[in-house]
C-alpha cells in the first residue's frame, strides 16, 4: 500500500501574522501544482488565523504547534482544541519535545491530547523520539516503545484513523546533524511494530510517519525515500518559502 507522504513546516516561535502572509503569497504558487503530497503549514497560534485565511482553497493545510486538552475552562494563556477547529485548523503537533522539555508535556498529557485532538476531527501529528544520552546508552528502542505505547493507551483504532507519527530524534533537531536514513528507518520500524500493537497490523501499515530533525532540501529526498518514512516535520528550514518547496517537491 502506498502511503500520501505529510510535509508539514513547524514555523516554532517564528512569523508574526504579516510575515506569514508574506510566507504564504510566496510559498503558494511554488507548491500549487503539487498535489501528491499533504502539505501543512504550522505557525504560532497568533499567525494561525493569517494562514488559514490566506490558504483557502488552496492545497496547503494549516496546523497548531499544541494545544490544551481541555475544551474549555480556567487555564490562562492555553488554547483548546474546538477554538482551531473553528479558526479552520484541521492538524495539531502534539508531544514536541520542545513541549517535552520546557513546557512539562509528559507522555501522559500526550496521551490526553492525542484522545481530545481525534474527538474534535483535528489530524494529531504526535511526536517521539529519543535525546543524545539515550541514544548513547542504547536506550532509543525503549523511549520509543514508552513514548508510543503511553500516547495510545486507552484509545481505539477506530477512533485514531486519522493519527500521523513523528520521529524526532532530539540530537538531531535544530543541530545540523540529521539521522542517517538507516537510523530513521530503524526508529520508524520501531513505531509502526508499536501502533500494531495497539491499533492492529492493517492499522500500522496505513499509518503515516514523518521524519523531523535538520531536514533540509538535499537530504529530504534520501530520507524519504526510505520504505517507512512517510513524509518530514521540518523546523528551521520551512522558514524559507522557496527552501521549504523544495523540500516539499524532493
Ligand atoms: O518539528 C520540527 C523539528 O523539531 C525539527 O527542527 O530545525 O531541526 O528542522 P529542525
Amino acid at each position: 500500500m502506498s502511503r500520501k507522504k505529510i510535509i508539514a513546516g513547524n514555523w516554532k516561535m517564528h512569523n508574526t501574522p504579516q510575515q506569514s502572509l508574506a510566507f504564504v503569497k510566496a510559498f503558494l504558487p511554488l507548491v500549487a501544482d503539487h498535489t501528491r503530497d499533504e502539505i501543512v503549514l504550522c505557525p504560532p497560534y497568533l499567525s494561525l488565523a493569517t494562514v488559514v485565511e490566506a490558504t483557502k482553497g488552496s492545497n496547503v493545510m494549516v496546523g497548531a504547534q499544541n494545544m490544551h486538552w481541555e475544551v474549555k475552562g480556567a487555564f490562562t494563556g492555553e488554547c483548546s482544541p474546538e477554538m482551531l477547529v473553528e479558526s479552520g485548523v484541521t492538524h495539531v503537533i502534539i508531544g514536541h519535545s520542545e513541549r517535552r522539555q520546557y513546557f512539562n508535556e509528559t507522555d501522559d498529557t500526550v496521551n490526553r491530547k492525542l484522545e481530545v485532538a481525534l474527538e474534535h476531527g483535528l489530524t494529531p501529528i504526535v511526536c517521539v523520539g529519543e535525546v543524545l544520552e539515550e541514544r548513547e546508552a542504547g536506550l532509543t528502542e525503549d523511549v520509543l516503545r514508552r513514548q508510543c505505547s503511553r500516547a495510545f493507551r486507552g484509545i481505539s483504532g477506530k477512533k485514531a484513523a486519522k493519527l500521523v507519527m513523528a520521529y524526532e530524534p532530539v540530537w538531531a533537531i535544530g543541530t545540523g546533524k540529521t539521522a542517517t536514513p538507516e537510523i530513521a528507518e530503524d526508529a520508524h520500524l520501531v513505531i509502526r511494530g508499536e501502533a500494531a500493537k495497539a491499533f492492529g497490523d492493517d492499522f500500522a501499515h496505513a499509518l503515516r510517519i514523518q521524519y523531523g530533525g535538520s531536514v533540509k532540501a538535499d537530504n529530504a529526498r534520501t530520507l524519504m525515500s526510505q520504505p517507512d518514512i512517510d513524509g518530514a516535520l521540518v523546523g528551521g528550514a520551512s522558514l524559507d518559502a522557496a527552501g521549504f518547496a523544495k523540500i516539499v517537491k524532493y
